[in-house]
């Protein structure tokens, strides 16, 4: 075969290769920031049931204290993130709760609110970046906080039952003739 046409043919096939890469990119504007480590966790970068630094029981308050899931997470309706209390709130109870004073749980939220320090809670549900949610339209929906967090009254510590991935979201999203337009979850 003739030599330039070989070099021809190569060139073609390199800048259609980088023509290519540049138009999936503008696509996915998302994904430009290329991190490796990233890629490969994302998916799971984390245990369902990390270790925390206090064990809280959710059972005990919920279920048998009754205290309703928004005098903790009281942003849930109002923003971005759901929130979790501060030590002094947890303190404005356990102050006077005299039943558990002792207990080595106990003990560790009375050296945090000494030192002044906030207790480094582990995220449990954790969507990378790249995805919009908030809770209040799925709330404002009439979802339940069962629908995707499991039946948190009843779990020692919470876990996750979602594995939060797109496929999850558009699932329900389908059933329930909710937004499937990518620019709806992307930015
Ligand atoms: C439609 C599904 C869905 C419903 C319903 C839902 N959540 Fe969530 N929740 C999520 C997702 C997804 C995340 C992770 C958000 C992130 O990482 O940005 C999350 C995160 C959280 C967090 C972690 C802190 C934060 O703000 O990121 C708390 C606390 C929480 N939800 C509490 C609740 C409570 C309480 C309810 C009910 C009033 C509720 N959720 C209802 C899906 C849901
Ligand atoms: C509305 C009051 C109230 C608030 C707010 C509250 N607690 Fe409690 N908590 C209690 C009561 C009451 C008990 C004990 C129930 C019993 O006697 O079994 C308890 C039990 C516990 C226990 C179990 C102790 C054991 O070993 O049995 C832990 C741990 C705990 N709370 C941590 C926290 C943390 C951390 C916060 C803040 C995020 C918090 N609590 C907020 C009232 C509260
Ligand atoms: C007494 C306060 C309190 C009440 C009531 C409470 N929570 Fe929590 N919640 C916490 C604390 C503290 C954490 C962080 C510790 C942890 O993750 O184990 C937390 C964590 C969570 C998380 C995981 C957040 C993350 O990191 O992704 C979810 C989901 C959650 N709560 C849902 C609920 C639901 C649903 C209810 C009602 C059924 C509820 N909570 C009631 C204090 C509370
Ligand atoms: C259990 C069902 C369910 C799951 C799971 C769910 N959603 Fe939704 N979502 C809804 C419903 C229902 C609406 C529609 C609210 C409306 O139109 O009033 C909605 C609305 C939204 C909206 C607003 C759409 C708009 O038109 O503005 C966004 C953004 C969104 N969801 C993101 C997510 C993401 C991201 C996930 C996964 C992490 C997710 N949702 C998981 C049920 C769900
Ligand atoms: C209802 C919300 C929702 C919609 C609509 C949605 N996505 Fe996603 N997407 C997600 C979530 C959540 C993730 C993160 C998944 C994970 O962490 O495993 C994701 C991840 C991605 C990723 C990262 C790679 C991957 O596959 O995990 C790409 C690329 C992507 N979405 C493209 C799209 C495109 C293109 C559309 C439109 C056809 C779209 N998404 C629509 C929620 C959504």
């Amino acid at each position: 075969m003739n030599p330039i046409l070989i070099r021809f043919a190569i060139f073609i096939f390199v800048s259609s290769i980088f023509v290519g890469g540049l138009l999936a990119v503008q696509q996915f504007p998302q994904v430009r920031e290329f991190d490796f480590w990233k890629a490969v966790f994302y998916k799971n970068p984390y245990p369902e049931k990390p270790p925390q630094p206090i064990i809280f029981p959710h059972n005990i308050h919920v279920k048998n204290l009754g205290i309703d899931c928004r005098f903790c997470h009281y942003y849930v309706e109002k923003s971005k993130y759901a929130g979790v209390p501060s030590v002094s709130e947890c303190m404005g109870c356990h102050k006077y709760v005299e039943s558990v004073k002792d207990r080595p749980e106990i003990k560790k939220l009375f050296q945090y609110y000494e030192e002044g320090k906030n207790i480094p809670w582990v995220k449990v549900h954790n969507l990378p970046d790249f995805v919009r949610f908030t809770h209040r339209m799925h709330i404002n929906a009439g979802l339940d906080c069962s629908n995707c967090h499991g039946d948190v009254s009843s779990m020692d510590t919470v876990h996750r039952v979602a594995p939060l991935s797109m496929d999850w979201c558009l699932s329900c999203h389908r059933q329930s003739q909710a937004s499937t337009e990518c620019q709806v979850c992307h930015y």
